[in-house]
């Protein structure tokens, strides 16, 4: 819809449609989009690291980090490029929060984890993952240290209220709304009240966020940011964000911030 709306709104004639693909699919629907010629698409949870050995490149930051959510046809050659962190660097500045010398704590390490403390990394910030699988969490900190620390445990209720305090920015990764998962760990909602943001990154069922110091960082506005920035990849110029904004806007009935 952000897409959409903005290329109508360009007279670009071009369309965005979604495609609902099982992690079987993944290779022929691939395949796919280079027949069909696709100029280029997204990928989507929970294919962003899988993709990566289906593209013929990847630029520098999906290489990195290991995940690729926009993927670019040049030529003949498709291209895996990542804008999941970027996106979530400009939303989170976007809020006022400054990333640098910060405790951030994480949960989940799937592709859009991985994408976040790549580029948070990039700061000197202290970064704590806590994840269900901890072979995943032990994977992303050791691939993903940066300028500052990373760190990473299990996701139990022991792990995620001793890693609270002195937490600055609060990173939920999971599809799972951050009540939900206090909930599921029996951990009282109050515990987040000395954090001064939590950022819940799934954005299809949201819930009331958590009492924190200074609020919640709505993953809409990364949504808009992640998509700026893939239109300028795929279309090569300034994306219009305040049309893409006004677009999505329009469609929820209500703005966001
Ligand atoms: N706002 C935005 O613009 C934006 C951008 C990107 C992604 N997202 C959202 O971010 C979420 C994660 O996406 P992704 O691509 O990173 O997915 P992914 O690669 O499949 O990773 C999912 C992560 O969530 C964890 N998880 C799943 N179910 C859980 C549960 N019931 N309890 C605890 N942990 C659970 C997984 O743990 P295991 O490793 O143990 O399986 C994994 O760490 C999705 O909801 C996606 O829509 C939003």
């Amino acid at each position: 819809m952000i897409f959409n709306t903005t290329f109508q709104k360009l007279s670009l004639n071009r369309a965005y449609l979604p495609f609902n693909v099982s992690k079987s699919q993944l290779k022929h629907a691939v395949q796919a989009a280079r027949t069909l010629g696709f100029d280029g698409f997204n990928v989507t949870m929970p294919h962003k690291t899988r993709i990566l050995e289906l593209v013929d490149q990847l630029d520098d930051v999906a290489k990195k980090g290991g995940t690729v959510n926009t993927v670019a046809r040049v030529g003949q050659r498709l291209v895996g490029y990542s804008t999941d962190g970027e996106g979530a660097f400009r939303a989170i500045k976007s809020y006022g929060f400054e990333p640098g010398d910060k405790n951030i704590l994480v949960i989940g390490a799937g592709g859009a984890a991985r994408a976040i403390v790549q580029r948070l990394s990039l700061r000197h910030n202290s970064i704590r993952i806590l994840n269900r699988s901890l072979d995943r969490a032990k994977t992303v900190a050791e691939d993903l240290n940066g300028r500052g620390s990373v760190s990473c445990g299990k996701l139990t209720k022991k792990n995620l209220e001793t890693s609270i305090p002195g937490t600055n920015l609060l990173v939920n990764a999971t599809p799972l709304q951050t009540t939900k998962i206090l909930a599921e760990l029996a951990i009282q909602p109050q515990s987040l009240r000395d954090i001064d943001w939590v950022f819940d990154l799934a954005y299809d069922e949201l819930s009331d966020p958590p009492h924190t110091r200074s609020g919640r960082i709505s993953p809409l506005e990364m949504l808009l940011h992640q998509a700026a920035l893939s239109f300028e990849i795929w279309l090569g110029k300034p994306a219009p964000l305040a049309l893409m904004r006004a677009s999505l806007v329009d469609h929820l009935g209500r703005d966001w911030k």
